[in-house]
């Protein structure tokens, strides 16, 4: 745990091991940044002036000035200053982390940078965001060598009093936003005999606990008498049962806009009887990194006490083989009464969402959103850059791409246009689960949508962004949270026109 607290006071008065400073590439901006040291430290201008350090991003100077309460200085590098944004930040924290944990210190201090663009909420925001995604490490399991981090405290020194509050504000949000993408990393990086659809219910029950949200479970029985045809199919080749969890947060009846989020909650996907190749198949078990941004959000949403009514539907359960399995060829009854073949038990993803988007229907949602690990064909178009983002809802979906840019969590739509349908006819039911060798992101997506309600939707792709192969600025490798900050900045910013 980082704890982080914003105040103004001279920086002579700060107990700390070391004192950050965040330098655009600018030399009137260096000197400038420089004089409150240099009045502690005289001479330490001159040794940065004489050092290869002119600001660039990703550079980082670390000095060890004489007489000062703290033992170290450490400069890092923003770029140039008219392309900085609150990116330029997270990843400089991040930065910044390494050689803190480098030095193994316990206590820094962060200088207000001194931007015009960047607010001081949203800098301080930043700037913890690049220091508690970076600092997260799925090493529960390690007995040895695991690796040291030493950061406890962070403080925010601002330029002016009156930047406090604010700067205290974007660093609460961090805290919170950054707790939820972590437990959703924790979910996604649980390896599957750890995390399978019981214990991923008893995880969201936690969570509800502990955030503020409730959460409604149906069983096994309840799902196949409800008639959830896909979530029953796809869970008979595992002997461990299926889970459907309902978690809803916020007031009922009230004026505030209904949202249900959708998360694929495949604890490990095997890929059934139409199997995956062995090579990368453990990656599999994040196949329920939607499910975990779901929950993750919800957390997020009940600790701020955002202004909606939040419901997240996650239909659990493994894709495995055995005597029991589905097969290719079975045809399925969706909860909406719609039939689907399955030719490959792989693409098993979008049955069980169908279920859940037709179970949404009953909340009456100004919008549906789903997010999905659901098609390596989505990673061959985008790879982890960006989520694929298709959809009935134009104007949310303009709204969730600037919540993208905004977190950098991005997303780029993708066309739902009809042309692509016949490629998921079936003869013999309603549709085909598999739409052949192209577009196939996209005729997941297509599928979907036959089983969508009476309302707005949003289907995301996350399969790229989720798994991270290799580590990121301030991204480690493995399941990444990514949806968390990405739906909460979104909600955040919810408005009706
Ligand atoms: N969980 C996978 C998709 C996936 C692939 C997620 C790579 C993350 C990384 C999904 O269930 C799947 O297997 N999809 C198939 C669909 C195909 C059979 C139409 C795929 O993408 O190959
Ligand atoms: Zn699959
Ligand atoms: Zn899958």
């Amino acid at each position: 745990m980082i704890s982080f607290s914003a105040r103004h006071t001279p920086l002579s008065g700060i107990k700390t091991d070391v004192v950050a400073l965040f330098i655009p590439q600018d030399k009137k901006l260096l000197k400038d940044q420089m004089v409150i040291l240099e009045q502690l430290s005289p001479g330490i201008t001159d040794a940065v002036a004489s050092s290869a350090f002119h600001g660039k991003n990703k550079d980082t100077l670390t000095l060890f000035p004489a007489r000062t309460p703290f033992r170290r200085v450490v400069l890092i590098g923003l770029g140039v200053p008219g392309e900085l944004t609150p990116e330029t930040l997270r990843r400089a924290a991040a930065a910044c982390v390494k050689v803190v944990n480098g030095l193994k210190s316990k206590s820094l201090a962060i200088l207000q940078p001194a931007m015009k663009h960047i607010t001081p909420e949203s800098s301080a925001n930043a700037l913890a965001e690049g220091i508690l995604l970076s600092s997260y490490r799925f090493d529960k399991y390690l007995t040895v060598d695991k690796e040291r981090q030493t950061l406890r405290t962070v403080n925010f020194i601002c330029a002016q009093q009156a930047g406090v509050s604010e700067a205290g504000k974007g660093l609460h949000l961090a805290e919170i936003a950054c707790a939820g993408t972590n437990l959703a990393r924790d979910l996604a990086n649980a390896p599957a005999n750890e995390i399978y659809p019981e214990s991923l219910t008893r995880r969201a029950q936690a969570a509800g606990r502990h955030s503020g949200f409730t959460v409604k479970v149906l069983n096994e029985n309840r799902i196949r008498s409800l008639g959830m045809g896909g979530l029953t199919g796809v869970s008979l080749g595992s002997n461990r049962p299926p889970r459907f969890n309902i978690m809803e947060y916020g007031p009922r009846r009230s004026k505030v806009p209904t949202v249900v989020l959708v998360g694929k909650g495949v604890t490990f996907d095997s890929g059934g009887i139409s199997i995956k190749p062995a090579a990368g198949m453990g990656e599999m078990k994040m196949d329920m990194s939607g499910a975990a941004a779901v929950i993750g959000t919800m957390a997020v949403a009940a600790q701020l006490g955002l202004p909606v009514h939040l419901i997240g539907l996650v239909p659990a359960t493994e894709n495995m083989l055995g005597g029991s399995a589905m097969k290719p060829g079975d045809i399925i009854t969706h909860l909406n009464g719609k039939t689907s073949e399955v030719d490959n038990t792989d693409a098993e993803g979008r049955l069980i969402l169908a279920d859940a988007l037709s179970y949404a229907t009953r909340y009456k949602p100004d919008l549906v959103i789903d997010l999905a690990t659901l098609t390596g064909a989505c990673v061959v178009a985008l790879g982890s850059v960006a989520s694929g983002m298709m959809g009935t809802a134009q104007e949310r979906m303009d709204q969730l791409k600037a919540a993208g840019e905004r977190t950098f969590e991005r997303v780029w739509q993708l066309p739902l246009f009809e042309e692509y349908e016949q490629q998921i006819k079936s003869d013999v039911a309603d549709v085909k689960n598999v739409g052949g060798r192209w577009a196939g992101a996209i005729t997941a997506g297509l599928f979907l949508k036959k089983f969508i309600g009476d309302y707005p939707w949003i289907h995301l792709d996350i399969a790229g962004p989720a798994i991270m192969e290799e580590e990121r600025e301030y991204t480690p490798k493995g399941g990444s949270g990514v949806g968390v900050r990405l739906l909460v900045d979104f909600l955040r910013h919810w408005k009706d026109n």
